[in-house]
């Protein structure tokens, strides 16, 4: 290995790891002195065309309290057929059907390339993807139609067994009975009263009939799916949904003049959610909201019909001002909390040009690995592309989708987790290897992760534990396992195991080394989704405070300034939305979020990068900046046929420009070194 550059890029495509540190401090006095943890970013289901899986049971290490899986750091001695965990040193014997392993004929999970390995395992019978679409009807004549042909269309990617659902809502809320013979039914409900799981199965007919004298009992989900006209495969009602979605009709109740329409988001998520728990729970399945305004009547309702009420602001919500918010807020947590139980993932699309309840329904989201998307309107391409590509295909032609997954991280005994970053929940797993300093979702060593791609990334951080007067032996290693269990998209289910291991050092005489092993980028993003976690439960001053000490020694400036952790000038719809996606991207995307890139185009030369910063602005240049969430192009005064639009208002809103700070983080820097 020649560079810890060329070493930390080969990491990442063959592990999908980044760590902060490549070299970790052997104490955990030398560790607290870093101001960045030692901590990683893994993607667990990054993919890996050259990484056939293997079909049989990972080897699991027999001590009760460990079983971590047999990989290529353990020491093998093929003639008495035994292995050393190297996690706890327990002694194992392989399983009899590994009598005939040797040096020379290994299994694979034994050889260092794969040290990320993928089994496929049998775990009870297959079964289909499920799709439930939840689609408001009080919009706009344009949108509805734009969506409806999204939807249309989207039926057309969907794998012919995958189940689908759809669900209208605006005043009432309609479930469709999907049959393919003739005349479909559908079932109404009033948008204003709370039901209970319970009550939904009843009236869908998921509960067995009551008898004289005995009360009906919901069915078993087995038969409660067999039995359910609401879920129905793609390949026999495609026609027949493609006609129902495009007879549909805006929400036929008027509304008067000065109220918004009424819409019972709260209860068509509720019969959303009851109807899978009934017929299909621990099995993965999609609810996919799209919505064009603000939850307005009902449990769940994030403002009132009167016009002249406007949905609350920051302002509002500093003032504790914002009357719906707390019970709306703990009405959906608790929606999100059954469907996250049961690896169900929730997607809100929401387009509108107001807010409509982001942050009171977020954690739907959030909660359950779904995405969420914000636009201006269905008719824009911003969304008829992102709703595509939530159906995009691998290599393989398999969907970049996967469902309850679960991650558990296994470290060696100078380690211990102290949680993770991402979308994902706590299991509540306790064990030795659970940290009692939390940072982020801390207190377990095992986290729910409803639905993944192959691009969400988990931010993980360790604690040093060894203690000083304790030195680690020379050559040792710190070793970390992450064991993922998920649901293909293909329903087969897999285990990934990766397994990583980084070497001790002396920080006091080895402290270049350390140095050396800095992994900048990564760990720019990992305080990144510290300042985050902390903006999402703290108050913001503190935040920034927080930031302003690790400023000094780690580059965040636009972190600083970013819709992340500021929220003036942004909706907290808006604010839900950035934070949302900072914490589930891979290592690129968040640093083109933390530092969007700025390229000049002249007519000079080839496109350069330059400085983020008001002095880039030269007349004969154009710039291009791509923050994620938007490019943007600006055109120099030496004006050329524009192809997308101007920006013409010039970008002077620097309180203090980067140049600047720059200097002056250059004088800190040198001053206190010396
Ligand atoms: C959607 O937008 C396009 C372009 O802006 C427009 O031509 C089209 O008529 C719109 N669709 C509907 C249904 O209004
Ligand atoms: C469903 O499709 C079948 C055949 O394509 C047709 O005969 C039937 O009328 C359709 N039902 C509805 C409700 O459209
Ligand atoms: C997601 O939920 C967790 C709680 O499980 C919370 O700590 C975190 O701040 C939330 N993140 C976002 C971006 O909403
Ligand atoms: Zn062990």
């Amino acid at each position: 290995m020649s560079t810890y550059q060329e070493f930390i890029q080969q990491n990442e495509d063959h592990d999908g790891i980044r760590c902060s540190w490549n070299l970790w401090p052997s104490s955990r006095l030398e560790a607290t002195r870093l101001v960045v943890p030692v901590s990683c970013l893994y993607t667990p289901l990054k993919e890996r065309p050259d990484l056939p899986p293997v079909q049989y049971e990972p080897v699991l290490c027999s001590r009760a309290n460990c079983k971590a899986v047999l990989n290529p750091l353990c020491q093998v001695d093929f003639r008495a057929k035994i292995w050393a965990c190297n996690f706890c040193f327990q002694r194992n014997s392989f399983p009899p059907s590994y009598a005939g392993i040797s040096e020379v004929n290994q299994p694979a999970e034994l050889m260092p390339q794969f040290s990320t390995i993928e089994y496929i395992v049998q775990r009870g019978p297959p079964t289909p993807l499920i799709f439930l679409y939840v689609v408001d009807t009080c919009l706009e004549e344009e949108d509805l139609q734009a969506l409806k042909e999204s939807l249309q269309m989207s039926l057309s990617l969907l794998p012919p067994n995958a189940l689908v659902g759809l669900i209208t809502f605006g005043r009432m809320i309609q479930i469709h009975e999907l049959s393919c013979e003739g005349m479909a039914k559908s079932f109404v409900f009033r948008g204003t009263k709370e039901l209970t799981p319970k009550q939904i199965q009843e009236m869908l007919g998921l509960m067995k009939p009551a008898t004289s004298g005995q009360q009906g009992k919901p069915l078993a989900p087995h038969d409660a799916a067999a039995s359910c006209r609401f879920l129905q495969p793609v390949q026999a009602v495609d026609m027949n949904l493609t006609d129902l979605l495009g007879e549909l009709q805006r929400d036929p109740w008027p509304v008067p003049q000065g109220k918004r329409p009424l819409r019972s988001t709260g209860i068509a998520l509720s019969i959303a959610i009851g109807l899978l728990e009934g017929t299909f729970p621990n099995t993965g399945a999609r609810v996919m909201l799209f919505t064009g305004g603000p939850p307005t009547q009902g449990p769940g309702m994030v403002v009132g019909d009167e016009l002249k009420t406007p949905i609350r602001s920051w302002h509002d919500i500093q003032k504790d001002n914002a009357r719906h918010l707390k019970k709306a807020t703990k009405y959906y947590e608790a929606l999100a909390n059954r469907a996250a139980v049961n690896g169900h993932s929730v997607d809100i699309y929401a387009c509108a040009l107001d807010q409509t309840g982001l942050l009171e329904m977020k954690c739907l989201s959030n909660l359950t690995g779904g995405h969420i998307v914000m636009g201006d309107s269905f008719n824009t391409s911003l969304f008829k592309q992102t709703f595509q590509r939530v159906f995009s295909k691998d290599y393989n032609g398999e969907f970049r989708m996967a469902f309850g997954g679960t991650l558990e991280v296994k470290t060696s005994r100078e380690l211990k987790v102290s949680g993770a970053i991402g979308p994902c929940v706590s299991l509540n797993t306790k064990g030795p290897c659970v940290s009692d300093n939390e940072m982020g979702v801390g207190g377990t060593c095992q986290w729910k992760i409803c639905s993944l791609t192959p691009a969400t990334t988990l931010a993980l951080y360790f604690e040093v534990v060894n203690q000083h007067n304790a030195p680690v032996p020379q050559g040792g290693r710190g070793a970390i396992q992450f064991v993922t269990q998920y649901q293909h998209s293909n329903t087969q289910r897999r285990i990934r195991v990766t397994t990583i291991a980084r070497n001790w050092a002396d920080a006091q005489s080895q402290i270049q080394h350390i140095e050396s092993s800095f992994d900048q980028e990564a760990s720019a993003v990992l305080m990144a989704r510290l300042g985050v976690f902390k903006a999402e439960s703290e108050e913001g001053p503190d935040v920034l405070r927080w930031l302003d000490r690790q400023l000094i020694r780690l580059f965040m400036f636009h972190l600083r300034r970013s819709p992340f952790l500021q929220v003036f000038n942004n909706s907290p719809d808006e604010s839900s939305y950035y934070r949302h996606h900072f914490v589930r991207q891979d290592l690129t995307q968040s640093l083109i979020m933390i530092q969007p890139i700025l390229y000049s185009y002249s007519f000079y030369g080839p496109p350069e990068p330059v400085l983020l910063d008001s002095s880039s602005i030269l007349p004969d240049r154009i710039l291009l900046m791509d923050t994620f969430f938007q490019l943007v192009i600006y055109h120099g005064e030496v004006r050329i046929k524009c192809l997308y639009y101007e920006s013409g208002a010039p970008i002077l809103t620097d309180d203090v420009s980067l140049q600047v700070f720059m200097d002056h983080l250059k004088k800190l820097a040198v001053s206190s070194s010396a």
